[in-house]
């Protein structure tokens, strides 16, 4: 992609479906957490009750399909959602909002980013490997493959990925780089395939791909934080809506939601801090998760593995 040039081409994932949890109430004060391509900002904003909708994205190259114009009622602002708080805290001053009514995250990363071949998120797409959602900050995949040990590249594949040949893989990145370094993403990908022989459909890279993504990023941290931060910046009957592609996000939305709801009231692997009394403070709005629908599956590929959670802050709605 060109950077001058750029044109979206991320086609959201279950968005009616999620657009349909915003509660139904005026003057709606929405936190769009996920910006991405905008898709689901514009629906958001061609909502007739909306009062104010700020979108949050970490990755600055966003900025560009942000440009807005004519809203009075949209504010982006370039951070990581785990900052939330701190994101929205002077606009929300400013706009002298209490709370908000739904907090949406639609997680991973957009077809924007993935089929750049600048930023090397893809095993498909041959480029540099990079993988950070925001170039500017962090370790990149490279130096990841690069300088990590055997030990520490196993566990990441074996954590992340879900591997369970991630000490086979591991193992052939350190012999590789002995003569030369890992470069790019097709480099890497024929590394992992010259190992694993298996009867899939999927890439043998798929799961080393995801692992190392998740951890250059800290997406599980950081989304575990901001879950967290978000309640408390609901107003009573406000929801969190989450949109989610693999299982250890799911898991995490599963157990931070059956925790707050009093489902399941104690401490868990993901939530260990949490002690196992206390009142609750969601209420559980999707008894079963949400998947997309057979016409959106055969229309974009990408939703294939997309799971729609969604809870209630419990309280008194608030008519403002
Ligand atoms: C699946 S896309 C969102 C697509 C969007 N809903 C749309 O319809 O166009 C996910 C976006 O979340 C952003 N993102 C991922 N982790 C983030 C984080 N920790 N903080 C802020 N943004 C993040 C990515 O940069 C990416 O642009």
């Amino acid at each position: 992609m060109n950077n001058l040039e750029k044109i979206n081409i991320h086609k959201p994932v279950l968005l009616d479906e999620a657009i349909k949890f915003i509660p139904k109430k005026n003057k709606l004060n929405i936190i769009d957490a996920t910006y991405g391509g905008g898709g689901y900002s514009k629906k958001i904003l061609k909502l007739k009750n909306l009062n104010q909708l700020i979108a949050i994205d970490r990755d600055p190259e966003v900025n560009y399909f942000a440009k807005l114009n004519n809203y009075k009622k949209f504010k982006f602002i370039e951070g990581n959602f785990s900052q939330i708080d701190k994101i929205i805290k002077s606009y929300q001053l400013k706009k002298k909002l209490l709370g908000f009514d739904a907090i949406i995250f639609d997680l991973g990363i957009s077809s924007n980013q993935l089929n750049d071949s600048r930023r090397g998120f893809s095993f498909d797409i041959e480029g540099p490997l990079d993988m950070r959602m925001n170039q500017k900050l962090g370790i990149s995949a490279y130096d990841l493959v690069n300088t990590f040990n055997e030990k520490e590249i196993a566990n990441i594949i074996f954590k992340y990925g879900e591997e369970r040949f991630a000490k086979k893989i591991a193992k052939e990145i350190v012999n590789y780089r002995k003569k030369s370094l890992i470069k790019t993403t097709y480099e890497l990908a024929s590394i992992i395939k010259s190992k694993i022989n298996k009867l899939s459909k999927k890439n043998p890279a798929t799961k080393t791909f995801q692992a190392l993504r998740i951890f250059v990023n800290n997406e599980l941290n950081d989304f575990k934080e901001a879950l967290t931060k978000s309640e408390k910046l609901l107003l009573p009957g406000g929801r969190i809506i989450v949109v989610s592609f693999h299982s250890l996000e799911d898991r995490l939305v599963k157990d931070f939601f059956n925790h707050k709801s009093g489902k399941r009231w104690r401490s868990s692997r993901h939530f260990p801090e949490y002690a196992d009394t206390g009142s609750s403070t969601l209420k559980l709005i999707t008894k079963k998760v949400i998947r997309p629908d057979e016409k959106e599956l055969s229309t974009n590929p990408r939703s294939r593995s997309a799971k729609l959670r969604v809870a209630e802050k419990l309280g008194k709605l608030n008519e403002n």
